[in-house]
């Protein structure tokens, strides 16, 4: 094995599901010691016509305890690693760093009692992977999770999150979870109609779940659109709550997509 090579294991495509003409979900095989926390992602790797690597960060949906690994992609129009990735097929290989990334993970918090996990695109992949792991439910009271997309049928997972609380695991939990999709280019039913950042200046968002936004009570993670997650921050900022680090715990914990 040559040293790159240690860097990284080569595994399976299992599955391919097209959700739109730009967005697909892939599962692949795992290697038996990748771990990771949920709320993390992965370095992948595919190979080009010419032999070299492209290398792309990704988000586990699946949780820690799969057996497999679970992605969500958009498929960037020309974009050097997408193009590739939305070409193989069941069968094909991947490349997986063998180690995890990221800070996007419940240990950034030391305290709260209401998670509110804020998503655009497919920034909700992490969030589906710490919904999935047991932890959340056990730490937090209230779960939070707002999914914004353009266009209804971009909404991903929707069996996914609906199913969560019907788990058995779960189920005691089940009263924890509050879902929010909000459709910003179509008026759609069930749906909130705008931008994370207006419903929070609004106050719908909070309405909408039941519960207010506050520096005492919430965490908020932020995941997707670097763009909104400044102009999120920037909300919060002005109701104290601020990044946490490791030595100034916080309230708000964010992964900017690009
Ligand atoms: C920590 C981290 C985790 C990530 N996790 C995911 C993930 O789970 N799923 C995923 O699809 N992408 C994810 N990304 C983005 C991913 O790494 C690549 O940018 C994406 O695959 C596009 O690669 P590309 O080479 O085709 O285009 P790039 O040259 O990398 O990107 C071109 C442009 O496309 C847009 N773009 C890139 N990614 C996205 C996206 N996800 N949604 C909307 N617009 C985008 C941006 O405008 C960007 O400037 C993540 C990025 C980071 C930093
Ligand atoms: N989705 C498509 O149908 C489509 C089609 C062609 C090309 N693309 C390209 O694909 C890329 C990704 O598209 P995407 O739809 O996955 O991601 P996106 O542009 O990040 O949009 C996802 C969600 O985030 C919201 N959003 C964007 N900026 C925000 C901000 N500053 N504050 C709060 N919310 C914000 C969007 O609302 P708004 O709707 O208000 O922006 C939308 O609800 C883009 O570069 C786009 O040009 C997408």
């Amino acid at each position: 094995m040559t040293a790159s090579a240690e860097k990284y294991t080569t595994q399976t495509l299992l599955d391919v599901q097209p959700l739109t003409s730009s967005l697909f979900t892939l599962r692949t095989s795992r290697d038996a010691g990748f771990r990771f926390r949920a709320g993390q992602f992965a370095r992948l790797g595919v190979s080009k016509a010419d032999g070299s690597i492209v290398w792309r960060a990704y988000s586990m949906v699946s949780s820690p305890f799969d057996e497999f690994l679970e992605f969500f992609s958009i498929v960037v129009p020309g974009g050097e690693f997408t193009s590739e990735l939305s070409r193989l097929q069941v069968g094909d290989t991947l490349l997986v760093d063998r180690q995890a990334f990221g800070y996007l993970t419940l240990d950034r918090f030391v305290d709260g009692r209401d998670l509110w996990l804020l998503s655009t695109g497919t920034g909700v992949a992490p969030f589906l992977s710490i919904l999935q792991d047991f932890e959340v439910w056990e730490k937090f009271e209230r779960i939070i999770l707002v999914y914004s997309v353009r266009e209804a049928r971009e909404l991903a997972y929707q069996e996914l999150i609906a199913g969560l609380t019907q788990r058995e695991y779960l189920s005691e939990y089940a009263h924890k979870l509050q879902f929010i999709a909000t459709v910003t280019r179509e008026a759609h039913p069930g749906a909130l109609h705008g931008r994370i950042t207006t419903l929070i200046e609004s106050g719908e968002l909070e309405r909408a779940a039941g519960v207010a936004l506050s520096a005492e009570h919430s965490r908020v993670m932020l995941c997707g659109n670097p763009q909104m997650i400044d102009d999120t921050r920037a909300l919060l900022k002005k109701r104290h709550m601020s990044l946490s680090l490791t030595r100034r715990p916080g309230q708000v914990a964010v992964e900017n997509y690009w």
